[in-house]
């Protein structure tokens, strides 16, 4: 039979890819991000019961009440702003569904969104997949800073979605105030809607707060803003998300919601509410928590020839290699596989034109010993040569 693919270019993701050449290579994966370590206990517990209790049959579509009511007194608590739970908060599978809904609901055949280089790689084949293209303006290491007169350049009539990821993966940077009001005005005025992917929130470093959309009096009524329970729970496999939107564009997500995924496992959501019922604030440690392994892999790296980069926020860390070698990010990634016995993740798969650069991601949601041992493994390769 012939077939026409609709995303013929598209293969399996780097991730995919890195953690297969790791179990073939018997290989310690620290590139893709999933915590090593358990759940906290009382989470298990609390899924444990609520399935005892019964709670197993279809969720509402928009997600259990007792959660979004919780995610609601959550997002009152970071950004001192209300939402309603019944008209402004969707749960969804994982952060990704959340992004695929918020760009079918937004982008149409010819339709054009912006995103910023190195992107996380769900965003382009959503927007393709819903008849549009990605403009894609690079970031350039290290500091990886928007170019707001870059962005006022690359809108056209077409554009309809600007897509912004602070914290954001894979460059560890973070978007200031500074970086919303720049935002706001380049769209003021225009169809445009923002799509902001906020899955890292709560882990940011040395200080800094998060600016999010959801605080911004004039982007927040024209935004998406996309969460992770996997990120901020260490569960990335519960596939437990939320998109908090104005009632207007909250009714145009749901309506692919409903045809998608239609409703989230139940017993986790009540889990998860329970959870959050027992313990409101149990996600203030995480900024804490990842910063001291960071200090942790970073502080055993530095000098080693893998140079870390002053990371601002998320779960990575980048170093740069360019001191040992000047082979591309995936030739060293492959090399280090095979050599180290250390996966990571090459940052070129991340943008349309690479920049020259000489960056690998590796993951800071690992425990201790997993990082020691990484970075032993790192540092002995440079030494060897
Ligand atoms: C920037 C970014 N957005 C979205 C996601 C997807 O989140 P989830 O695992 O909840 O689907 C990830 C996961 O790695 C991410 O790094």
């Amino acid at each position: 039979m012939r077939f026409h693919s609709k995303l013929p270019d598209v293969g399996t993701t780097i991730f995919t890819v890195m953690s297969r050449r790791a179990l073939e290579e018997g290989a310690l994966n620290i590139g893709q991000g999933f915590p090593d370590y358990p759940i906290d206990p009382r989470l298990a517990n609390a899924l444990i019961e609520v399935i005892g209790e019964g709670r197993n049959q279809y969720a509402p579509m928009e997600g259990v009440v007792e959660l979004r009511e919780r995610i609601a007194a959550k997002l009152q608590v970071s950004y001192a702003s209300s939402f309603d739970p019944h008209t402004e908060i969707t749960v969804t599978c994982g952060g990704t569904e959340a992004l695929y809904d918020a760009i079918q609901a937004v982008i149409g055949p010819g339709d054009e969104a912006i995103i910023f280089d190195p992107a996380y790689d769900a965003y382009e084949p959503a927007v393709r997949l819903a008849g549009g293209r990605c403009v894609r303006l690079a970031l350039s290491p290290p500091a990886f800073r928007f170019d707001w007169d870059e962005v006022r350049h690359a809108i056209s009539g077409r554009t309809r979605l600007v897509i912004i990821n602070s914290p954001q993966n894979p460059s560890c940077s973070v978007a200031g105030r500074d970086d919303l009001d720049a935002l706001a005005a380049v769209i003021r005025d225009r169809p445009i809607t923002v799509l902001a992917d906020e899955v890292y929130e709560h882990v940011l470093y040395d200080g800094r707060e998060h600016a999010s959309v959801l605080a911004h009096a004039e982007l927040r009524e024209r935004s998406f803003a996309v969460f992770s329970f996997g990120k901020t729970l260490h569960a990335t496999g519960w596939r437990v998300g939320y998109c908090v939107a104005p009632a207007l564009l909250t009714r145009e997500l749901r309506k692919v919601h409903q045809f998608n995924t239609f409703s989230i496992a139940s017993p986790l959501q009540y889990a998860i509410a329970r959870y959050l019922e027992a313990h409101p604030d149990a996600w203030t440690g995480l900024s804490g928590f990842f910063q001291a392994k960071r200090d942790l892999l970073a502080g055993r790296l530095r000098g080693s020839g893998f140079e870390p980069v002053a990371a601002a926020g998320t779960y990575f860390q980048l170093v740069d290699y360019g001191a040992l070698s000047r082979a591309t990010d995936i030739e060293f990634a492959d090399r280090l596989i095979r050599e180290a016995k250390i996966a990571t993740i090459p940052l070129s798969p991340f943008y349309s034109a690479p920049p020259a650069m000489t960056l690998l991601r590796l993951c800071l949601a690992k425990r201790d010993a997993t990082l020691e041992a990484a970075a032993a493994r790192l540092c002995d390769f440079a030494r060897r040569g």
